[in-house]
Order: structure tokens, then sequence, then C-alpha cells
């Protein structure tokens, strides 16, 4: 099956104090999708923002917003979240002992749902939850921060949901996070993976230029 490439520009990455700005900037390069990290300091020692600045956001855009949640017990938040306007809501196997009810009440609220596993997280603890989800995520750095260095390990977790997807016959699109570059962007659609987030190696300079140099690394 032809799945379409989405580059997924981290808003973790932007200048929180223009974020309407830095929407629009998003917007203007033709990208589709916004990747917004959700972040409790106990899931994770950073904190970003929450709903309601998803909230607000969603005031300004009409961007695909993929929200990924790092924070324990995210089931808590997922009626504000779907209020706030999110399309997509991706959560840690690592952060609920109710994966798979969460998800279930992801689907129910009317957004798309999402599972992620973080770098020390096998594969296996996806099957059972696999046919509840429109994506997986592959965690390419350990979750927190933007800026660190891309695992190369990993691969081979994109390759195996990639088989397990293509085994299964079921439909859902696979995401990596953390580390993207216009080098191993290559790596990882290669793996199979589809959408691809990045935060620091986007906003370091020219947007546009930069988002040019992955679409040129995926050949898109
Ligand atoms: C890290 C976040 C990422 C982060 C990626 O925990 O989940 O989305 O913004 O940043 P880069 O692309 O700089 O690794
Ligand atoms: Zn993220």
């Amino acid at each position: 099956m032809k799945r379409v490439n989405h580059i997924a520009p981290s808003i973790l990455a932007a200048d929180y104090a223009n974020l309407a700005t830095e929407l629009k900037r998003i917007e203007e390069t033709g990208v589709d999708y916004v990747h917004i990290d959700l972040m409790d300091g106990q899931f994770v020692p950073n904190i970003s923002f929450g709903t309601d600045l998803v909230a607000s956001m969603r005031k300004h855009s009409q961007l695909f917003f993929d929200c990924h949640l790092m924070v324990v017990q995210p089931e808590r938040y997922i009626d504000a979240l779907a209020q706030a306007g999110a399309d997509m809501m991706t959560i840690h196997t690592e952060s609920t002992v109710h994966i798979h009810g969460a998800l279930q009440k992801i689907k129910a609220s009317g957004m798309k749902a999402g599972v992620v596993i973080n770098p020390g997280t096998p594969v296996s603890v996806l099957e059972p939850v696999l046919e509840l989800v429109d994506q997986v995520l592959i965690m390419t750095v350990n979750p927190g921060f933007g800026g660190q260095a891309f695992i190369p390990e990993m691969m081979k977790k994109v390759e195996a949901v990639a088989a397990m997807r293509e085994a299964s016959g079921l439909d859902f699109d696979i995401e990596v996070d953390g580390g993207i570059d216009d080098t191993t962007i290559g790596l990882a659609k290669s793996a199979g993976a589809n959408v691809f987030v990045a935060g620091s190696y986007l906003f370091k300079g020219d947007l546009l230029a930069q988002v040019n140099t992955l679409r040129e690394a995926l050949n898109d």
C-alpha cells in the first residue's frame, strides 16, 4: 500500500512567545502536520505545556495537530484534548497500566489514536493494541528534550512494526521522533516509517529551506 509521507515540525523547538506566528510559518512551508509535545515533569523530567495551550493554538491553525503525551496516566486528558481540537492523541505504553482501555477512549472521543514506545521498550507490547491505532510512534531518542542524537538501533523496531502491519493486514502510520535530520530521515523511511517529526533540525535555520532538505531526502 502506498502511504503518504508527512513531515511533522515539532513546536517544542519553536518560539513559545510567538506561537501564532510560528504556526503560520509552519503552514507557509506547505506541510500539513504539526507535532505537539505535552510533558508533565513526571513521565519525563521536562515540563512543556498542557491542553489549554493546544486549544489556543487551534484558534490560529488548521494544521493536523499530532499530539504526543509524555505524562503519567494520559487518560486523564482525553476529554480536554479532544475539546481543545487535537486531531491525534499518541500515548506511551509505559505511562498507563490501561493502555488498551485508554486507546479505546481516545477513539471514542473522535480523535485518532496513537501508541508510542520508549527506546527501551520492545515492540511486542504493541501487538495487543495494534488494531486500535491509527499510528505507531517509535521513539528514536529517550523522550523529554529536543536536540538529542538519533538512536540508529531503533530502525530494527520500525522494521519489525512494519512487518507486524504487513502480517496483520492492518493499516496504520509509523512515525519516528527524535534526532531526525536530512540523513537520518532516509534511514527511517527505508525502515518503513512515513511520519517524520523534526524539531531542532527544522527550527535552527530558515524553516522552508530546512523542510525542503527533508523533502529532498525523501524524494518527495
Ligand atoms: C522529545 C520530543 C520530540 C522533540 C524532537 O521528547 O518528543 O518531539 O521535539 O526534537 P528533535 O527533532 O530536536 O530531536
Ligand atoms: Zn514528540
